[in-house]
């Protein structure tokens, strides 16, 4: 052949590549509201910077006619590019080609792209929309599958893995989404369920849709299986490169430095009047995470699921931290079992990655009641106590109003290795609230006063004298649990000195294979 000639079989072999299943299939996929996998890598990428590997691999099946339905590439794109300029490796399944389902070819192309991406240093995003198992090739199927898994199991806490789920996601393919840092569903057509529901009504007899059993709403608002919901996969895309924004490559390096141009010492007057009088009102904690973080920037995650903890990232003078906070406008900020396992989760996730955590606490206690109970609070609770004391990063913590209990010792306290821990002049750090604590304190004198009006003057009295002695900021100052009481409008800019203090802050855990986290 004709060296001429050689290069147009190339680049004919290359436009087949770029078809997919073929035309008809990909207007069946546009004709869905789907992009198919290759435009969503152009728009997840720096314009020209992807680098496909493996685009002439096909598959080895000759069960069920196979040999005679190949198709170039075998169902994913893989490769490696560019976000805002730094290295990333993709994988893409391709729904027109078996429906995406993953065959060992198919699999294997994954793993090169994990493997390098290992190597390399470099976060791994995967854009999953299959069908699964490819059926024809049985048991290799499942290999390939365990194969990916094994390999989310090692990256782990060394390079970030994203996973977005933009159409069917079922069986056992749905934990290797699960094993990775974070996923993000898209409102349409996306779902993530281990069976569906044709086996659910088989099994249970429970009839129930798509969208109902694991569309994105339930992900996010019921299950918290998924961080992020879209309204389109356009936005998805560009929601993966902001928040690879905030994150470091690998556990080696530190999130980039981003230009900032809000002062350091901005003052915000409405901070200084934003808790109301009544110390049981609420207000919303995410006015001061928006007033305090650089241009009011804040990329909340887990924002359905357990809204009585706010987690999320931000940057402080360009650099890019955790926010933790309580949301008393939502069942007053108590922690239960969702925050917890939320709140946990998040901590991890940025000590892994030497992204330092700014704490806000306003947080009544934990949730009383056989539900919490029956339901494990206890180990749950013991997840997010033990993620902060674990975590070795920079920790700064700002108690605004309420740090009750034990929820006060979970929330980043001193003595879980808080590295600053700030307050405000409205926080109220003891054992429990002024009722109940008058309550236990006084129970067998309320029993003889059987006077209606004598018994609410004796409460109110106690609960004053309570207030005064314990709810206020300084009898934790005393004993230097808190290191210094701030000027709300101040927040910022104590934060970031804080911060600046902590940039070298070099701390470890004793050696071990690994920890015994209560799971
Ligand atoms: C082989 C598959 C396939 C699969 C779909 N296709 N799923 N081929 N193996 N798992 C093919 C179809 O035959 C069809 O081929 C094309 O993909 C598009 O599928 P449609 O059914 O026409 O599309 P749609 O109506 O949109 O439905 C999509 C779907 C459905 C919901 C995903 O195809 C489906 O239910 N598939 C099976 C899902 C499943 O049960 N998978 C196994 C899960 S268990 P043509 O040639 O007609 O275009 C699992 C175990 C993993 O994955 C274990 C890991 C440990």
């Amino acid at each position: 052949m004709a060296f001429e000639d050689k290069i147009k079989q190339l680049l004919d072999k290359r436009v087949e590549a770029k078809l997919g299943g073929g035309q008809k299939r990909i207007d069946a996929q546009h004709a869905k509201g789907k992009l198919t996998a290759r435009e969503r890598i152009e728009i997840l990428l720096d314009e020209g910077s992807f680098e496909e590997f493996d685009m002439f691999v096909t598959h080895r099946c000759s069960d069920f006619d196979m040999q005679n339905q190949t198709f170039l590439s075998d169902g994913v794109i893989t490769g490696y590019g560019t976000i805002d300029g730094r290295l990333v490796y993709v994988y893409s399944q391709d729904f027109t080609v078996f429906g995406g389902s993953l065959s060992e070819s198919f699999a294997k192309k994954i793993c090169k792209v994990m493997d390098q991406a290992m190597k390399v240093g470099a976060p791994v995003i995967g854009i999953n929309d299959s069908g699964g198992a490819r059926i024809q090739e049985g048991v290799n199927s499942l290999a390939g599958y365990a194969e990916i898994f094994q390999r989310n199991i090692l990256a782990s806490g060394v390079v970030p893995q994203i996973s977005a789920i933009f159409g069917p996601c079922a069986g056992g393919a749905v934990y290797s989404p699960a094993l990775t840092d974070f996923i993000m569903m898209s409102k349409e057509n996306s779902y993530m369920f281990v069976t569906g529901p044709k086996v659910v009504k088989t099994v249970t007899g429970e009839d129930v849709t798509d969208e109902k059993l694991g569309g994105a709403m339930i992900h996010a608002s019921k299950s918290g299986v998924t961080h992020f919901v879209v309204e389109s996969e356009n936005e998805g895309l560009m929601m993966i490169r902001k928040l690879m924004s905030y994150l470091p490559s690998n556990n080696l390096e530190e999130a980039p430095l981003a230009p900032c141009v809000d002062p350091i010492d901005r003052l915000d007057d409405s901070l200084n009047n934003i808790i109301p009088e009544n110390q049981n009102k609420p207000y919303d904690v995410k006015d001061v995470i928006h007033c305090i973080v650089d241009e009011g920037e804040f990329l909340e995650v887990h924002r359905h699921y357990a809204a009585n903890i706010v987690v999320g990232f931000a940057r402080f003078n360009g650099t890019s931290v955790g926010i933790v906070a309580n949301q008393p406008n939502y069942m007053a900020g108590v922690l239960d079992i969702n925050a917890s396992r939320k709140g946990a989760r998040f901590v991890r996730f940025c000590d892994a990655f030497n992204i330092p955590i700014v704490t806000l606490v306003d947080v009544p206690g934990f949730l009383p009641g056989t539900g919490q109970e029956y339901n494990g609070i206890i180990v749950h609770g013991a997840k997010f106590l033990f993620a902060y004391g674990e975590a070795t990063v920079p920790k700064v913590t700002v108690t605004l109003r309420k740090s009750y209990g034990g929820a006060h010792d979970v929330m980043s306290c001193k003595q879980l290795r808080g590295d600053i821990n700030y307050a405000w002049p409205s926080a109220e750090i003891a054992v429990m609230g002024a009722s109940g604590a008058t309550e236990v304190l006084y129970g067998r004198q309320l029993k003889d006063i059987t006077n209606a009006d004598e018994k609410a003057k004796f409460i109110a009295d106690k609960e004053t004298e309570y207030n005064e002695k314990f709810a206020n900021p300084y009898n934790a100052a005393k004993y230097g649990y808190i290191d210094d009481i701030i000027e709300p409008r101040n927040t910022r800019f104590r934060i970031i000195r804080a911060l600046q203090a902590l940039a070298t802050k070099k701390d470890q855990n004793p050696m071990k294979k690994h920890s015994n986290i209560p799971l």
